[in-house]
């Protein structure tokens, strides 16, 4: 008699039985260690937001740095602060590393002063990544509100790098307003060369506005979901997971198949501060990376 195992208890998932490795820590660098980057270019996006270009001065460490889709790197100012940011660009791009900065205070306001030749430092890359193998073979659905999308571009490229091992891949995409859509110089190629089907929608559109208004919630009519056979990724502010991830569980998805990316703030980024905790989560150290069902209860979480 053949033993049939029911396709979403949670306790069967291949990846729910491992011990989660997302951090791959011993093929990393040492976190510990800061080094020191030039940016070599800057390129404003929005009135908010600008692409940092910086290169990792010392050859070797340039070679042997590797992060994976959805770690973060500490930036450090001399003088002035450390903050952490997403890695927004493509985990195989050796050359140099881009950071998507929206200008918000103190550490950001100085950074966005910066011009191509200036040197920061770096730590990193800290925290848990999106896991992009555990996705092969199904469909992806990438899901990203505002400056969210800077943390999903780093697995768009993945996915991009490595089409043929996914099935469909859509791209949802909400942002306040049409000047505040990010990286969308970009979508054309994605969308030729990679197939990937990428939906924008706005709140407050203009005059030069031809697409969706709305919440991100309505471009769900617009792509077919399996929900048997579908990874999320959801990135942008807490107050999207709840809605976001409750319209996907209503659509039937799993909820350990739908992964979030908590930013609180951080100040040492590898577990020794405790600025970041959300109850006994560190969410430097056990994120950024959640699957949705292990914090969708987590008080103060989402
Ligand atoms: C894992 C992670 C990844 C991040 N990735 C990016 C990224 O790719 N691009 C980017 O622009 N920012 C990112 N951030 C947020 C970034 O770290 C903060 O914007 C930055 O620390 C603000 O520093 P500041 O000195 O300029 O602001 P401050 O002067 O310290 O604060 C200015 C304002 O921003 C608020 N604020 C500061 N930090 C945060 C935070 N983490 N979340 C919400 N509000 C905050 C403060 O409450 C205050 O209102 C990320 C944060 C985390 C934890
Ligand atoms: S940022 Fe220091 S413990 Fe998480």
């Amino acid at each position: 008699m053949t033993l049939k195992i029911p396709r979403h208890d949670i306790n069967r998932e291949p990846f729910m039985t491992q011990s989660p490795d997302f951090n791959r820590k011993s093929q990393l660098l040492q976190t510990e260690h800061d080094y020191k980057a030039r940016i070599i270019a800057t390129i404003p996006l929005t009135s908010e937001e600008k692409l940092f270009q910086v290169r990792i001065l010392d050859p070797n460490v340039r070679e042997r740095f590797s992060f994976l889709p959805g770690q973060f790197i500490m930036v450090d100012l001399p003088g002035c602060g450390e903050i952490a940011i997403g890695i927004a660009s493509s985990a195989s791009n050796h050359e140099f590393i881009e950071l998507c900065i929206r200008k918000v205070g103190k550490v950001t306001g100085m950074i966005h002063r910066l011009e191509a030749g200036a040197v920061v430092g770096l730590r990193g890359p800290f925290g848990t990544n999106f896991p992009m193998q555990k996705m092969q073979g199904s469909n992806v659905l990438l899901i990203a509100g505002g400056l969210g999308f800077t943390t999903l571009r780093s697995s768009i490229y993945w996915v991009n790098e490595h089409r043929p091992d996914f099935k469909e891949v859509n791209v949802l995409y909400g942002a306040r307003d049409p000047s505040q859509l990010l990286f969308k110089y970009q979508f054309e190629e994605w969308r030729k060369v990679y197939n990937l089907n990428i939906l924008t929608i706005v709140e407050q559109p203009d005059e030069s506005w031809a697409g969706p208004i709305g919440m991100i919630t309505q471009l769900f009519d617009e792509v077919p979901i399996d929900p048997d056979d579908t990874f999320a990724i959801v990135c942008g502010p807490p107050v999207m997971f709840k809605f976001v991830c409750s319209h996907l569980s209503d659509l039937g998805l799993p909820r350990q198949r739908m992964f979030v990316s908590l930013e609180r703030r951080m100040h040492c980024g590898m577990g020794k501060c405790c600025r970041c905790n959300v109850g006994s989560t560190f969410t430097c150290q056990d994120g950024p990376v959640f699957a949705y069902w292990s914090v969708m209860n987590l008080q103060e979480a989402i």
